[in-house]
């Protein structure tokens, strides 16, 4: 953890990633057009396997630079935690049970600018457009703060923003998670929603509040602060009654209309396709408040390491603890990225008793509606190789056995092979099955030690 006093912000960790790794972070100085060429730029790196931080300095008429892909690699989420890489998942799945109150400050950086009535204009942002077959420019990196209409509670969450007009969005609540539940309510009674949406933030705040999944009736301001190891600093909102982080880069005000509807998407999603499902709920905008010298981060959507990263590493640490509660073999969670990090699991058990495969595989399933597929391995097989599992299911596995399927469950509305809403959800046992097994091959240590040894010294 982190015990200077900076503020926790987008520009801290920049800096402090700069500072740690100068290569990190991809400077582009050249003006890049504000359609497709961050998205590009982002595709080709990552064909090339590479992921750092992009700076693009200049995009399209913008005066605020543009971040993207600091979510492409998991590295960068280790380092924002202050823990190794090999103790993410664990360490992220302890956090989210600690909380810290926020404070609310009298005023603060986020309050530098502020927009309201006829000078709005969501144009005055740089949002892009990201691939070819999408519906608009889209925020991509929206954190949607909202009180709960009954009990006030604020929740969080990361929802795809269409520009719709100078001061509209349309949205999809496709998770069907809390915001969800809250503008369900809220229509029944042909009440708007006020949000706060965040753009740009330390990745602390975005670990605890838009990537946190909880119990409806937790505090993700206070959640966030649990993830930061400090309160979160407030300021009250300027046309909402939801405050807005003090250190945000840029907050958007507004309401989500009760009744209105908008032709919202087609959308880059995770799942790889051009998505026009949506559940086309429509945000008025009523203020956009900015700091000095803003920097605007956008997430680079569809199958995307970054995008598919962020799905993946709150679910596996989410998983990895639920799974425990009830199965303490079990030594590893993956969501693979050939399974979009969303709709696939593969889970590693040591020595698992008869039928524990079948049910950690159960629990998986039904801790999250987009899982359609949950593959239980033994712990020497290498749950980070899509290789090493097919291989435990081509060896171990027989399909008549070791094979279920649940019908009817509710699955992802934006998987495109799903019915109405409606998916098959699939169980497959690849673990060794009981009594004598063949033991898989292997190389002594001390030859391993000497082959690396000669590699090093006559391979170039
Ligand atoms: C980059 C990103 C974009 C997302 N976009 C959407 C979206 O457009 N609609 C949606 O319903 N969920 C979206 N999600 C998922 C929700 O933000 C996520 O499930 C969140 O944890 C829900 O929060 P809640 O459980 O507090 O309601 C997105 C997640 C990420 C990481």
């Amino acid at each position: 953890m982190r015990t200077n006093e900076k503020p926790f912000d987008l520009r801290s960790f920049l800096e402090d990633l700069e500072a740690a790794d100068p290569d990190g972070i991809l400077r582009i100085p050249e003006p890049v057009g504000i359609d497709f060429d961050v998205t590009a730029v982002a595709m080709e790196l990552e064909n090339r396997g590479r992921a750092p931080v992009i700076l693009f300095e200049k995009v399209g008429d913008s005066p605020f630079p543009v971040v993207a892909n600091l979510f492409g690699d998991r590295r960068r989420y280790a380092q924002a935690l202050g823990v190794e890489d090999s103790d993410l998942i664990e360490t992220w799945g302890g956090l989210g049970d600690r909380t810290i109150d926020p404070v609310v400050r009298e005023t603060g950086p986020i309050l530098d600018t502020v927009i309201t009535g006829d000078g709005l204009d969501l144009a005055a942002l740089p949002i892009l457009n990201h691939f070819a077959e999408d519906g608009g420019p889209y925020v991509t990196n929206g954190i949607v703060v909202a009180r709960d209409p009954d009990t006030g509670v604020r929740n969080a969450s990361y929802h795809r923003l269409q520009v719709m007009g100078r001061t509209r969005f349309g949205t999809s609540l496709h998770s069907r998670r809390h915001l969800w539940n809250y503008a369900q309510r809220a229509a029944r009674r042909g009440e708007a929603i006020p949000v706060s949406i965040v753009i740009g933030h330390h990745p602390l705040f975005a670990f605890g509040s838009g990537l946190w999944k909880g119990p409806m009736d937790a505090d993700e301001y206070a959640v966030a602060g649990g993830f930061m190891g400090r309160a979160l600093e407030l300021v009250a909102g300027v046309t909402v009654p939801v405050e807005a982080p003090a250190f945000a880069e840029f907050v958007i005000e507004g309401h989500i209309v009760p009744g209105e509807e908008a032709d919202e998407g087609p959308f880059a999603e995770f799942t790889g396709y051009a998505s026009a499902r949506s559940t086309r709920h429509v945000i008025e905008v009523s203020a956009i408040l900015h700091r000095k010298d803003a920097i605007y981060q956008d997430i680079v959507p569809g199958i995307s390491d970054e995008h598919t990263g962020l799905l993946a590493v709150p679910m596996e640490a989410r998983l990895l603890k639920v799974l425990r509660q009830n199965y303490p073999n079990v030594t590893g969670v993956a969501m693979p990225k050939s399974g979009t990090c969303r709709m696939h699991v593969y889970i590693a058990m040591k020595d698992p008793a008869p039928g524990q495969a079948k049910n950690a595989a159960a629990t998986a399933l039904g801790e999250d509606l987009s899982l359609k597929l949950a593959v239980v391995v033994d712990d020497d097989v290498d749950i980070a190789s899509d290789r090493d599992v097919m291989w435990a299911l081509c060896t171990r596995m027989q399909a008549d056995a070791d094979v279920d399927i649940l019908k009817n469950c509710m699955g992802a509305i934006l998987d495109p092979s799903n019915h109405d809403g409606l998916t098959a959800k699939m169980i497959i046992d690849a673990t060794k099955p009981a009594g004598d097994f063949p033991p898989r091959h292997t190389i002594p240590e001390a030859a391993a030690a000497r082959a690396r040894e000669l590699v090093a010294k006559y391979s170039t």
